[in-house]
């Protein structure tokens, strides 16, 4: 298994609290890797790590070989990781089409391919095409969901971070964005990092994941393994979330 991300004794405290604590895995090309844990158990300031957004007080992110640790996000996004906002973020005055050009036509970003073609591809596959002229503001949670999909896939990374994608959706909405993240993960060959609280979707569709809690890594490994891990099931008491 190839190696693609690896992140070494990272840690990042806000004031007092150790949000991320001395936490090392290893992201393999090709895989789903489901990071998941309680709330406020670190996954976002992980991903904000990673992706260049904060630096980290200790500890280091090598991808491909490289340590990539503190580089400014935009660089780090060049290299060819994209992650997607739990708060989702648009241009609301501005078309939804415009909405993922920008990140993919940035005078500092990457180019292979033509941005509209991958723009227009990217909302024929998320089925925001018919929304291609509407100001993003007008969209429903679950299409701007989709519209953080059409901009990571957009930008043809290798990696992506994907920060709680089914947070509010309904089931079925659950549903189709699975098949997406299939698609992007087989058909693209996209490795991917899906955060989540929930443990049931994971268990769909990682091949393996991180637990963490209180911004420590307490387990690692297969998801059927980490629902009878005893540390898991103590950090999850009483949330349900095995449901
Ligand atoms: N910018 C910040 N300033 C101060 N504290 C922060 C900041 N970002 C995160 N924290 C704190 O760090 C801890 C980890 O937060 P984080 O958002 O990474 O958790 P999370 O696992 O993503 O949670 P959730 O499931 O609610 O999204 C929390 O205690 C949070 O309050
Ligand atoms: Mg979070």
């Amino acid at each position: 298994m190839e190696e693609i991300l690896r992140v070494e004794g990272l840690s990042k405290s806000f004031g007092g609290i150790e949000a991320v604590k001395d936490v090392s895995f290893s992201v393999y090309r090709g895989e789903v890797l489901g990071l998941i844990g309680p709330n406020g158990s670190g996954k976002t300031t992980l991903v904000n790590l990673v992706t260049g957004l904060i630096k980290p007080d200790s500890g280091k992110v090598v991808y491909k070989g490289e340590d990539i640790t503190g580089l400014k996000p935009h660089v780090i996004a060049n290299k060819g990781i994209a992650r997607t906002f739990q708060q989702t973020k648009h241009f609301p005055y501005l078309p939804t089409i415009a909405n993922v050009l920008v990140p993919s036509m940035s005078p500092r970003g990457r180019r292979d391919g033509s941005p509209l073609e991958k723009a227009l591809e990217s909302l024929v596959f998320t089925g925001l095409l018919a929304e291609a002229d509407v100001p993003a503001g007008r969209l429903t949670h679950y299409q701007l969901k989709l519209l953080e999909l059409a901009r990571v896939m957009a930008l043809s990374p290798e990696l992506v971070f994907l920060d709680e994608v089914f947070g509010g959706l309904s089931p079925s909405e659950i549903e189709k964005v699975m098949e997406l993240l299939e698609y992007l993960n087989k058909g693209r060959g996209m490795t991917l990092v899906v955060i989540e609280h929930k443990l049931r979707y994971l268990m769909r569709m990682a091949d393996r994941v991180v637990v963490l809690s209180y911004g420590r890594k307490i387990f690692e490994g297969k998801p059927e393994e980490a629902v009878k891990h005893k540390e898991v099931i103590e950090a999850y008491l009483g949330r349900g979330v095995f449901t």
